[in-house]
């Protein structure tokens, strides 16, 4: 018997049906512009290194703080006030923007939580992410 996934779903982007829900989203728009540049920047740290050493010789110190940041994002709010459904359209767009091939919106199930008080949900995500990145979680771990 194979084993559950981890994941709910697994979405190829960018996905028209998320184009469309992202239109239902009031206040898309200016919160996406907010952090638009600061997610571009999270999650192309590598350019933003090359842009050093053309421009500044390697020289700009700031570059390595923006490298060592986790591209990690967390949302907070009262259930239902559409962080899940805001996170799902910024991934959209950000891969629609990107023109990036090969990109999967990986969608962790309620199953990462384990089960017992304490949960096995360190082990449950570590799994989930070696399924998606198995080689620089192994090098890393
Ligand atoms: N900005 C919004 N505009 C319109 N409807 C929204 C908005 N945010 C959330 N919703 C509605 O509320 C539902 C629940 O949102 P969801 O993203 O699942 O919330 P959360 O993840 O914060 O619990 C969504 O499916 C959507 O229908
Ligand atoms: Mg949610």
């Amino acid at each position: 018997m194979s084993e559950p996934s981890p994941f709910e779903n697994e979405t190829a982007l960018p996905d028209e049906l998320l184009f469309a829900r992202e239109k239902t989203l009031l206040g898309f728009k200016p919160r996406f512009d907010k952090i638009h540049d600061q997610l571009r920047l999270l999650l192309n740290s590598g350019e933003l290194q090359a842009w050093n050493n053309k421009h500044h010789k390697g020289k700009l110190a700031v570059t390595e703080l923006v490298a060592e940041q986790y591209p990690l994002v967390i949302f907070h709010g009262d259930i239902g006030t559409g962080k899940t459904a805001m996170a799902e359209c910024i991934a959209n767009r950000l891969v629609a923007e990107s023109r990036s091939e090969d990109s999967i919106l990986f969608k962790l199930s309620n199953r990462v939580r384990g089960g017992g008080l304490v949960g096995e949900m360190g082990t449950l995500l570590a799994d989930a992410f070696y399924k998606v990145f198995p080689v620089s979680v192994h090098e890393t771990d």
